[in-house]
């Protein structure tokens, strides 16, 4: 894979069963950038950020096409799927912490996939994860607690920070602001930006406006087909093709 993409996809379809989810996407992704995905419900988001950690290995999924994510070749039968999911990992719409302490939260994956990580070595990555995603100050007296006893938006920060002593390449991020409030969205685009350059961040949303305010560029997908990719400033301003322009006026979606 060459230097100047992370994320690969070329004449990428998907079928559930008989239906046609991804229709022929091709998408190069640069490393450290914040890429978004747009697009009215059902076109194809989720479909497309679940395949970059082959979460859509079902029997009753089909796929053409190639896919290259972080050096792996993903449709491969032989890709080690745990090692592809250490290097490119998943944050999902609802906060979902194990029911452990925020602590072992944190270092859950390291033990998992690292079990050999001396314990001394486990609390700096713990500590750096933590100020990573700006929770440090907030979390440093009571790493004991339950993670539960956190607000939902330190709960979502707290699930991107499991992720990061794994020192993953790309974050996958399917809507990771809606289930919070204005202050969680502010808070979690905050870390996002703080995040820009040292992952990749694929960022799905349905919040327009925050498309605008985090990504780098931006994708607009309809019907399961790529639409436009483009510098976001672009995409927003001066649409190359009818239906993102029609869909950015909320005409539809
Ligand atoms: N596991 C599945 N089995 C069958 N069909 C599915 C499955 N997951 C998604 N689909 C269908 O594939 C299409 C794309 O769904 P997907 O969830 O990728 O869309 P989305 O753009 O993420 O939508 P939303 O904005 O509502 O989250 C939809 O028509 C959906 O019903
Ligand atoms: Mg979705």
């Amino acid at each position: 894979m060459s230097a100047d993409r992370v994320i690969s996809v070329r004449g990428l379809s998907l079928w559930y069963g008989a239906f046609r989810a991804l229709d022929r996407v091709d998408l190069a992704v640069v490393p450290g950038e914040i890429l978004s995905m747009i697009g009215p419900s059902g076109c194809g988001k989720s479909t497309l950020l679940r395949c970059f950690n082959r979460m859509n290995d079902q029997p009753y999924v089909r796929t053409e096409g190639d896919l290259e994510v972080a050096g792996y070749d993903i449709m491969a039968p032989k890709t080690d799927v745990l090692a592809l999911r250490r290097d490119v990992g998943m944050v999902f719409q609802r906060p979902n912490p194990l029911p452990l302490s925020i602590r072992d939260n944190v270092l859950f994956g390291v033990r998992l996939h690292a079990s050999r990580t001396p314990k001394s070595e486990q609390e700096g990555l713990m500590q750096d994860a933590l100020e990573q995603v700006l929770l440090w100050d907030q979390v440093k007296d009571r790493l004991h607690d339950d993670a539960e006893t956190l607000s939902l938006e330190a709960r979502q920060k707290l699930c991107i920070a499991r992720l990061l002593p794994l020192k993953p390449k790309v974050l996958l991020m399917d809507e990771p602001c809606s289930a919070l409030d204005p202050n969680g969205i502010g808070a979690v685009e905050e870390l996002m930006g703080s995040l820009r350059g040292k992952y990749t961040q694929v960022v799905v949303t349905h919040n327009m406006q925050q498309a605008r305010r985090i990504s780098d560029r931006c994708v607009f997908m309809l019907m399961g087909e790529l639409v436009e990719l483009g510098a976001t400033v672009d995409v927003f301003t001066r649409p190359k093709d009818e239906r993102t322009a029609r869909y950015i006026e909320g005409r539809y979606g």
